[in-house]
């Protein structure tokens, strides 16, 4: 279930920046509140600090999920999950979305704005957003595995 409260961590590079523009018009109609961490224009940017923008906002909990968009996704995925607390998932399906919240516990979505089209992210962004975590069984003894095992 959402909350009201929820708050979107956003972020792109330049290659994601009209897709984060949409996905900004999907929340509003959604009613959900977000903060864009940039880019703010098409010109050419590197896209590891905005992911890291995002990440760390995402992981000092102050935003429930982050939605991160370049070319591919993989650039801002890779940096989104070095970050502690961060379990980013790169998504070019809703199935996919689906399962990196019901399995995966995923805080953050990355998407890639030249390999999924706009009617697949927005299914896969509202998804993402309204799908639960399966909690209390074999799923969270694995996500839970995932941060004693890699923060060691
Ligand atoms: C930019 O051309 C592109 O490399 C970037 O958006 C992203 O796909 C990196 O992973």
């Amino acid at each position: 279930m959402l909350k009201s409260t929820m708050v979107i961590a956003l972020g792109s590079d330049h290659a994601g920046y009209e897709v984060k523009e949409k996905i900004k018009t999907l929340l509003e109609s959604l009613h959900i509140q977000y903060k864009d961490f940039g880019t703010d224009s098409v010109d050419p940017c590197d896209y590891p600090r905005i992911a890291v923008d995002v990440a760390k906002a995402v992981a000092g909990s102050e935003y429930r999920y982050g939605i991160v968009i370049c070319g591919t996704g993989i650039g801002m995925d890779i940096v989104a999950n070095k970050i502690k607390g961060i379990r980013s998932a790169l998504c070019t399906s809703a199935k996919m979305a689906e399962k990196s919240r019901s399995h995966n516990n995923a805080n953050i979505l990355s998407l890639g704005s030249r390999e999924t089209d706009w009617q697949e992210i927005k299914k896969i962004v509202k998804t993402f957003l309204f799908t639960e975590f399966e909690s209390g069984g074999r799923h969270e003894r694995r996500v839970k595995q995932i941060h004693v095992l890699t923060d060691m």
